[in-house]
């Protein structure tokens, strides 16, 4: 097409000016040579005659989206769309131009009706501002309602008997979390809130999620466990909307212990998305900490995380993350409990705890876990050829710690550094002890 085409087209106008699609096809190729001016005239002409017109409307609106005018696009398409039209490229270009606009909730809502339309829709502007990198598929509706279910309001069947040792950190949500949850009349009197947060850390894979599970099933107080990934949506503007509806469900549900995992995820969301993105979840999560709006009363809150020093220091301000508690690597003695805990109900031989645990220095829960898988796969395989069952001995479990690494010493030579030289006012002091290295 071009400017030929236009004169050869203007004269079949002059011949049949009432002939529509030729006056489309005038103003599209005009807009198409962005002759935005002469475009606007013609599609105006159309829709002076036939109100209604999807394409001239469309065309139009995009004759004011090349101008930069982006509210009169705006304000075309909404109408349009608003008098029942679902047509997939007018919701396109409406979603752009809210874009334009910044109205990023509007522009979200409005590109997954385009999805809605059809999942296979693919716009290279549209999913790089709208969607968040590396999000996950959108659960369907019915998913996503199983998901707040599994969440919310779990009974957790362990309490503390069930987690071996940690004496020092049960102490601390003893006095924290349960004396509050306990005794309420007692704070009250005194004028104590009940709330704020405790924040867990350690090595992976050494009881904090586990903890957690055990503290609601000691009072017996309504759990919600939800990693903070779930919360991170692949729509910018909806993790916000997720993390206060967490928090809502927990203060509609008190006495209720609401564990936050992940919350390493915060640091990542900073460096994956949009910069601004990142920095207003981390003001939702504060406000929502600090009950601004609403109280948080009988809302106690544990965290989660390997990695405390990415953590902003505003989390660790009084009412929030107020106590920071290390949970190191089980001990000899937690090592022994984790071993039989676990154990309990398979095919065992008598079984040398007392030696397993010596061998197991430097190993974490998460490890005792995999060194008793890789025993069970070394039996099975003896089992396969005579088909007997046969239980698990001490010198399997030993087998199985020599081909499995303990895992929380690389943890440490990063948690060493910060507790060294980044330990603000004895924060990481529980590392240094732990290592044994003197201030
Ligand atoms: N003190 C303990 N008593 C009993 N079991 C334990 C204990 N510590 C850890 N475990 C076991 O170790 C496994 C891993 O623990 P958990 O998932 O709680 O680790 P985590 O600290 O949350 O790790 P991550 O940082 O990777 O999330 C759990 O399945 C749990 O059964
Ligand atoms: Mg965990």
């Amino acid at each position: 097409m071009n400017e030929n085409t236009i004169e050869s087209l203007r004269e079949a106008l002059r011949h049949s000016p009432n002939n529509t699609p030729l006056r489309l096809l005038l103003a599209d190729t005009l807009l198409g040579l962005n002759h935005l001016e002469e475009a606007e005239a013609e599609y105006t002409l159309i829709l002076k005659s036939s109100r209604r017109d999807t394409k001239a409307t469309i065309g139009l609106a995009k004759v004011f989206y090349k101008k930069g005018n982006y509210s009169a696009c705006n304000v075309i398409l909404e109408e349009f769309i608003e008098s029942g039209h679902d047509d997939i490229e007018a919701l396109t270009w409406y979603a752009k131009g809210l874009l334009k606009e910044n109205s990023i909730a509007r522009a979200v809502e409005t590109y997954k009706k385009v999805l809605a339309l059809d999942p296979n829709f693919f716009d290279e502007e549209l999913d790089s501002q709208l969607r968040v990198k590396g999000g996950r598929q959108e659960p369907d509706a019915e998913e996503e309602e199983e998901m707040y279910d599994s969440r919310f309001l779990q009974k957790p069947s362990i309490n503390f008997s069930d987690v071996g040792g940690m004496d020092a950190v049960k102490k601390e949500i003893e006095l924290k979390i349960i004396k509050p949850l306990m005794h309420p009349d007692l704070y009250k009197a005194y004028g104590k809130k009940i709330g704020g947060g405790i924040l867990l850390y350690g090595p992976p894979g050494c009881g904090k999620t586990f903890l957690a599970k055990a503290t609601a099933g000691q009072v017996n107080a309504k759990f919600i466990s939800v990693g903070l990934n779930d919360i991170l949506d692949m729509w910018i503007g909806n993790s916000e909307k997720n993390l206060h509806e967490i928090f809502e469900l927990a203060r509609y549900n008190t006495p209720c212990i609401l564990f936050i995992d992940e919350i390493d995820a915060l640091g990542a969301s900073r460096s994956d998305m949009k910069q601004s993105a990142g920095r207003h979840l981390i003001n939702q999560f504060l406000q929502e900490l600090d009950g601004i709006d609403t109280s948080n009363e009988g809302v106690l809150i544990i965290g989660a995380t390997n990695t405390p020093w990415n953590l902003d220091p505003a989390f660790r301000r009084p009412g929030r993350f107020d106590r920071i508690v290390f949970v190191p690597p089980p001990d000899e003695t937690t090592r022994g409990s984790i071993l039989q805990l676990k154990l309990k109900n398979k095919p065992i031989d008598s079984i040398d705890y007392v030696q397993l645990a010596k061998k197991t220095e430097h190993y974490s829960g998460a490890d005792i876990d995999a060194i008793i898988d890789i025993a069970i796969e070394l039996k099975l395989e003896s089992s396969f050829t005579d088909g007997v069952v046969k239980p698990i001995e001490t010198k399997d479990l030993l087998s199985a710690v020599k081909k499995h690494k303990a895992s929380t010493q690389e943890w440490f030579m990063t948690a060493k550094n910060f507790a060294m030289f980044a330990n603000d006012s004895g924060l990481y002091d529980d590392i240094l002890s732990y290592l044994k290295i003197k201030k």
